[in-house]
């Protein structure tokens, strides 16, 4: 299949992108590079990519309607993987502007793309931030989020409605998948893991919010990469038992989806701290904090729909993991 991958320089988009290769699908993908963080370590993703066999890169925004067009009418994609975005919840706080360009917009000229060229499945990256002031856990597809706490948030909940819409009117299979923390090696330098390693191998003392009282159910890149291949492969379709009268929010009686993507095992901050300690053989020095804005205390997610649909659940142990990562922060940054 010839796929489209948004955020092809990012950290999921650049392992989903090998994985694509390896099976055989050709890719074109495409990314603005922009500075969120260390340009250098997109562009070391990117030379990766770039020497595999199949592969095109264009450097292109998002937001830039005619750049936009034109890749569509370039390309006749058997699927569109939109993982471009700008993340990061703390981030949205402070530059609420960049997540309505990148999130809103951009989102908008990769349905219109797919309307146009009648690409026959769209998934894209939602997240476990749109259960925002939910109290009730594990977090359900079918549970209400209509309360964010931070634009980053919403412009992922917009995401859904706005799918949810083309997949109603241009009859666009569509599925969303909400991510729930995902980490691994390449990962993003703004996430939590990667400045606790960073900081205990320099010495330094981390930041623990919530004064260690928070969760997350991690997930490890390779789960979601399965995942998201699992999903794109598998047409968003009409739930023919969806009604009006009990409307369920995770189908439609429009092919459209969304699943939640994550561990299922929710680990607390403390023991998280823990495990980075003893895969790098050192102790952290901790700074507690106050919790910060926009964040949630914990997530934990129910993906037994993504079991029953797709018949995947993540496998991949948190020590596993953070093993994996640490063997590949020393081995990146040499120390
Ligand atoms: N990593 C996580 O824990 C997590 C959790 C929930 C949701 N997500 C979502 O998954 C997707 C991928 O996340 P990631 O962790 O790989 O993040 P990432 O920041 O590493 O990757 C996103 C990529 O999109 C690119 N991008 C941003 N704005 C763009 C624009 N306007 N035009 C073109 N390219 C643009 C960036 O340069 C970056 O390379 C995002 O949509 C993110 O919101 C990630």
């Amino acid at each position: 299949m010839k796929i489209l991958v948004t955020g092809a320089a990012g950290f999921i988009g650049f392992h989903l992108i090998q994985q694509l290769v390896a099976r055989g699908d050709t890719v074109v993908g495409i990314d603005n590079l922009n500075d969120y963080y260390a340009v250098s370590l997109k562009e070391d993703r990117l030379a990766l990519l770039k020497a595999l066999p199949g592969v095109e890169f264009r450097q292109i925004d998002l937001a830039d309607r005619e750049a936009m067009e034109a890749l569509f009418t370039d390309h006749q994609f058997d699927r569109v993987c939109h993982l471009g975005a700008q993340a990061g919840v703390r981030y949205s706080i402070e530059n609420p502007r960049a997540y309505i360009d990148s999130n809103v917009v951009g989102f908008m000229n990769v349905l219109e793309g797919c309307r146009q060229t009648k690409v026959p499945h769209l998934s894209y990256a939602s997240s476990s931030s749109v259960y925002g002031a939910n109290k009730v856990q594990p977090f359900s597809e079918e549970h209400n989020v209509d309360h964010p706490v931070s634009l980053y948030a919403a412009t992922k909940k917009s995401n859904e409605l706005m799918a949810h819409t083309y997949s109603s009117l241009y009859d666009l299979p569509t599925t969303g998948l909400r991510f729930f923390t995902v980490y691994g090696p390449w990962g993003r330098p703004d996430m939590a893991y990667f400045k606790f390693v960073k900081a205990i191998l320099n010495g330094d003392s981390i930041d623990v919010y919530n004064h260690g009282n928070m969760s997350r159910d991690f997930t490890y890149i390779d789960d979601i990469v399965e995942g998201v291949i699992r999903v794109t492969d598998r047409i968003a379709t009409v739930n023919e038992s969806w009604t009006g009268e009990r409307p369920d929010p995770s189908s439609s009686y429009a092919p459209y989806r969304v699943y939640n993507i994550g561990n299922n095992a929710p680990v607390s901050l403390l023991e998280f701290i823990e495990t980075i300690e003893q895969c790098l053989g050192m102790e952290a020095k901790k700074n507690f904090m106050p919790m910060q804005d926009g964040d949630v205390p914990s997530t934990y997610a129910d993906v037994s729909k993504l079991m029953a649909d797709v018949d995947f659940k993540p496998q991949t142990s948190l020590k596993q993991g953070i093993e994996r990562f640490v063997s590949w922060y020393r081995e990146y940054y040499e120390v």
